[in-house]
């Protein structure tokens, strides 16, 4: 017995040792390039869910500026003394603004709080610019005193600093001060008194905006979370979404003409997400369209990334409406056509036609040069092909080189995506945009997904995916990790995958409907993901062409006896990038062996950089915004097989050069 139990424990120490000494071979053929990795390879998706938009990366800092929300046009503001709301302003699509007038008594106040989204955030020392239209409608003059103000404070004053603006004459016209707090405060308010004689003023689009907005717009961005886009050099910007493209009714789509021309006269459209989910309820989440098709396309040209508008194609919200007569009749189409037409021409047409002078009027006369548009989001059925065909028929016509993006309905497999996928090629799409929020297990077993895809198709846009932990889904390296695995499916089927966008793109942190999420913010602060550094990792390590990597000559796809590894190669010019991803939770040593290059010829070792924890269930945050990053690590020596060992739980990338 002694003896057996001696035996069995000398076996499971070998086991341990030979598991240990084992090496993964991994065989990099460098004897051609592979297919060309498209510039839109990784790119993102942005979508006004998680108030990414107004409350987000749109800088304006007032709520329900115009006074235009539905149920109660003073939402987010309030008023004291005597304010009228009134609605025969001179913005035709957002007639209602406000009229303050004299309290009555000599102590009493007449004006407007406004709370902002989750309270104002302001920085010490930093300008920003207060706009209103204004008229005193009698003639005359009235003066106003403007405000940034800290209610929650101890302090003697509420007010972090004050303004005097004088409103001149009976017609409407726009004012503008500068404001600078003598702090810095996450939640302030903008407080606007009737001052002075107290003579009787009408306000309309009363609007904030930090001065130092990305890239200085005056209807600009907030320069952090730009910036955040701006960094993972993305090749494509997909928007406006996700299901607001759709609309909980028709009435309610994402109507892109409504998004363009002066902010002012843009109308405020309702948000699907306000209550999409009732466990997370925001009464007060509306689209202003302050952040509209302008100035989408002119952030993507501002971070190099291809524009990819999608369009509604008639069909409302198919989650939300199981009634048809919710969508547009076929014969009822051709506005819907009309709308991709000129958006077309809205992009691209000369200064001269209808839509490139609206362009060219809100200051981009050259030409966005729009190559690909989506039509449809998350639609299924035989409705979706058949409303699809009219607008590829009229597309072709009018742009044959448009290349035009069809969907695969809501799933990553299954019943709708078998009947969608032989249709979108059916009637021609150029790309297919497929979705999938899946759990690890999902992840582990996909990364052979498109090893064996159909090479004479349509192309493949992995248009929204993230791994979601079953249950409670939140942002986690573990999560992240599972996502580089999966993409290294993406990069080896570059041939055929040629567009990916992880999704949802932004959240606030306390206005989010949807979780994980890229990037995270507060009104002050922001911070990057795990995910966002996966995503910016593959983006940096692109590469021109494909290389074969394989092990036993299978790829690298986390396969029984691969050891958890997934992996895949890219040549860029004379440098090699290797990625290899180890989902295990065992150091594991790999052998990369380099074949196909010229005699004599070896390979330099340059470098390595990784991201690797085994704190999986965490992420970066507002707090420790850089607690996960990756970092370089030594990987040197030169010839053609080189050796090295990678942490349990890491995303590797080696690189080398020729
Ligand atoms: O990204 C969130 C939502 O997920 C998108 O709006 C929709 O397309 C998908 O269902």
């Amino acid at each position: 017995m002694h003896k057996f139990r001696f035996f069995l424990l000398a076996l499971a120490c070998l086991a341990a040792v030979s598991a240990q000494a084992q090496s993964y071979q991994l065989d990099i053929d460098l004897k051609k390039p592979g297919a060309p990795i498209q510039s839109t390879q990784y790119g993102i998706f942005f979508e006004d869910i998680n108030y990414a938009a107004d409350g987000g990366l749109y800088a304006e800092l007032v709520k329900n500026r115009s006074f235009e929300f539905p149920e109660d046009p003073l939402q987010g503001w309030k008023a004291f003394g005597k304010v009228e709301v009134k609605d025969d302003g001179p913005f035709q699509r957002n007639p209602h603004y406000v009229r303050l007038s004299d309290p009555g008594h000599p102590h009493k106040w007449t004006g407007l709080d406004n709370e902002g989204f989750f309270g104002i955030g302001v920085k010490q020392g930093e300008s920003y610019r207060f706009s209103v239209w204004a008229r005193v409608p009698d003639g005359g003059t009235s003066t106003l005193r403007v405000e940034l103000a800290n209610t929650a404070s101890m302090g003697e004053n509420h007010y972090l600093c004050q303004e005097t603006l004088v409103v001149n004459g009976a017609q409407w016209k726009q004012y503008e001060i500068s404001l600078t707090p003598d702090a810095t405060v996450a939640k302030a308010i903008l407080r606007i008194f009737l001052v002075g004689n107290r003579t009787t003023v009408d306000l309309e689009h009363v609007s904030l905006f930090p001065k130092d907005t990305w890239m200085g717009h005056k209807n600009g961005l907030r320069k952090d979370l730009a910036q955040a886009l701006a960094d993972l050099h993305p090749g494509v910007f997909r928007f406006p979404g996700g299901c607001i493209v759709e609309g909980t009714d028709l009435a309610t789509r994402y109507n892109w003409k409504n998004s363009v021309g002066p902010v002012e006269n843009r109308p405020l459209n309702e948000n699907r997400w306000e209550y999409t989910f009732p466990h997370r309820f925001y009464p007060d989440y509306f689209q202003s369209y302050g952040l509209g098709f302008f100035e989408f396309f002119q952030l993507s040209e501002e971070i190099g990334a291809e524009p990819l508008p999608i369009l509604s194609c008639g069909l409302a919200c198919q989650f939300q409406n199981e009634d048809v007569e919710a969508h547009v009749h076929l014969d009822e189409l051709q506005p819907y056509i009309q709308d991709a037409l000129d958006l077309i021409e809205f992009a691209n047409g000369p200064v001269t036609s209808t839509w490139g002078k609206v362009r060219a009027d809100m200051g981009h006369p050259e030409p966005f040069n729009l190559k690909f548009i989506g039509i449809g989001n998350e639609q299924w059925d035989s409705l979706y092909p058949e409303h699809l065909e009219p607008f590829v028929k009229a597309i072709r016509a009018a742009y044959p080189a448009m290349k035009i993006v069809g969907s695969s309905g809501p799933d990553s497999e299954g019943k709708q995506f078998d009947y969608l996928w032989p249709e979108m090629k059916r009637l021609g799409a150029d790309l297919v945009d497929e979705h999938f929020y899946r759990n690890y297990g999902w992840f582990l077993s996909q990364g052979a997904r498109y090893d064996n895809y159909d090479r004479k198709g349509p192309k493949v846009f992995a248009g929204e995916y993230a791994c979601h932990a079953t249950g409670r889904k939140w942002n986690h390296f573990f999560a992240s990790l599972l996502e580089a695995a999966f993409m290294t499916g993406i990069e080896r089927n570059a041939d055929v995958v040629q567009m990916a966008t992880y999704a949802p793109l932004f959240a606030h942190v306390e206005g989010w409907q949807w979780r994980p999420d890229l990037i995270w913010y507060d009104n002050l602060r922001s911070f990057r993901t795990v995910s966002w550094h996966v995503q910016q990792l593959y983006s940096q390590f692109r590469g021109s062409n494909t290389l074969k990597l394989t092990m036993d000559g299978a790829n690298v796809t986390g396969a029984d006896g691969q050891g958890g590894l997934f992996a895949s190669a890219v040549l860029d010019g004379n440098k090699v990038y290797v990625k290899v991803v180890n989902t295990s939770g065992d150091a594991r040593t790999i052998d990369l062996n380099f074949t196909g290059l010229k005699k004599k010829a070896t390979l330099k070792a340059t470098g390595g950089i990784r991201l690797s924890s085994t704190e999986l269930y965490q992420d970066n945050s507002l707090e420790d915004p850089e607690h996960y990053t990756p970092k370089s690590f030594v990987f040197e020596g030169e010839g053609t097989t080189l050796q090295a060992s990678i942490p349990a739980f890491s995303f590797n990338i080696f690189t080398l050069e020729r």
